[in-house]
């Protein structure tokens, strides 16, 4: 089962990051399954379903109103722009990138901007080939497929999409064992979006049939602070640019924590009688949410401090690590681990995960001699904040 939003993305608010997050159902019963976690983190890149509510007032809707990742949007834009002079759809498009830097939003993005209806579903929710084909069978013309989570959808459903990507035709199987037949199906032209927090995890010939990736990073302060004045505008929220910076330089690069915590100090400003988001209330509120300085969070810290105190700095495998801080591996892998590696805390080698020098000093402990300090990582310098 799919959303249809046959007015066009323009005209109507679209469900939003279907199957994504702790719900896996398909499009449509999101937000009824009441799968919120009360534990949630506040630094958790995964959206509550309230929130997803929110997110969707707070979505830019066209490219240019679209923040930072500047490299993706020029070239996305590119895709677009050439698409639409040759009046045909688009390469198909694949999004990469950790939760909540705006794979959702931009994908929602690519439909305005083409004009045309978007269809949600997710990997999750596509269990056997025939609900993809049910899917796609029922395309419009030109119409943006878009698959939240596609490294999860299952083998047979991959290999149909293949074969519906590349040729614009589904087999349909008919009868079944020695008798059964597949019955080709022509489609019309269409445009898939996929989008993953595991580029990693897609069959390759999965990932070729998608004629532009964008792989979307974590954005730097001064993004994210106008990303943050955006929507204090729009939450009508009476922030300064202190406040505003406080929370941006702590949001994990990330929009939909640096909304979350936007929020978060804005109950805090209220409660507080003062109904203004400076740098007070921020530092008072961020506190009060177990956000350190640099934005790093109980998961994130127990993390590091496994790492440190229990392993001696590692190198340790990764479910060693998740059962260390009573997390699932995929957890540690997705949310807290890219921004520890991007921020170079953790080094990854193929013996398992290491605590760099900063790590032991981000938690005020001595590194042993051996330690790799940080210009000797193998991965990624600081972001500029
Ligand atoms: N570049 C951006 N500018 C403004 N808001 C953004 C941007 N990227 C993400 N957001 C906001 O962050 C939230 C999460 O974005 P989303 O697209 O759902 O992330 P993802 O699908 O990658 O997990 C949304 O509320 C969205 O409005
Ligand atoms: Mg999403």
């Amino acid at each position: 089962m799919t959303s249809r939003s046959d007015e066009g993305p323009r005209d109507r608010p679209l469900p939003e990051d279907a199957g994504a997050g702790r719900s896996h159902g398909p499009v449509g019963d999101w937000g009824e399954d009441g799968s919120i976690d009360a534990t949630a983190r506040v630094v958790d890149a995964a959206p509550t379903d309230e929130e997803r509510r929110i997110e969707a007032a707070l979505r830019p809707r066209r490219l240019a109103d679209f923040p930072g990742q500047q490299r993706v949007r020029d070239q996305l834009g590119l895709v677009l722009e050439a698409a639409r002079r040759r009046q045909a759809p688009p390469d198909h498009v694949l999004l990469s990138g950790p939760p909540g830097l705006g794979k959702t939003t931009l994908a929602m993005i690519i439909a305005t901007e083409l004009e045309q209806p978007m269809r949600i579903t997710s990997g999750p929710a596509i269990q056997h080939a025939g609900d993809l084909a049910a899917v796609l069978s029922s395309l419009a013309e030109g119409e943006v497929l878009f698959l939240d989570e596609i490294h999860r959808m299952a083998r047979p459903a991959e290999e149909m999409l293949y074969l519906a990507m590349e040729d614009f035709r589904v087999d349909v199987i008919v009868g079944k064992g020695p008798g059964a037949t597949a019955i080709p199906l022509e489609l019309p032209p269409f445009t898939v979006v996929g989008a993953t927090t595991r580029s990693g995890l897609l069959p390759a010939p999965l990932r070729d049939r998608f004629g532009f990736t964008g792989h979307l990073d974590y954005y730097n302060t001064e993004d994210l602070q106008r990303i943050l004045t955006r929507s204090a505008g729009l939450l009508e929220i009476e922030a300064t640019r202190e406040g505003i910076h406080e929370i941006a330089s702590r949001s994990r690069g990330t929009p939909r924590i640096a909304n979350r915590l936007l929020r978060r100090v804005r109950d805090w400003a209220q409660v507080h009688g003062e109904h203004l988001v400076d740098q007070d209330a921020s530092l008072a509120a961020l506190e009060l949410f177990d956000v350190d300085k640099q934005g790093l969070d109980r998961l994130d810290r127990a993390v590091l401090e496994a790492l440190c105190k229990r392993f001696g700095g590692g190198p340790v495998g990764l479910s060693t690590l998740a059962v260390a801080v009573g997390e699932e591996p995929d957890t540690v892998e997705t949310v807290a681990e890219p921004y520890l590696v991007r921020e170079g805390y953790i080094v990854r080698t193929p013996r398992g995960r290491s605590a760099s020098r900063t790590a032991w000093e981000h938690l005020g402990l001595q590194p042993p001699k051996s330690t790799p300090s940080q210009d000797q990582l193998p991965l990624g310098g600081r972001l500029d904040h």
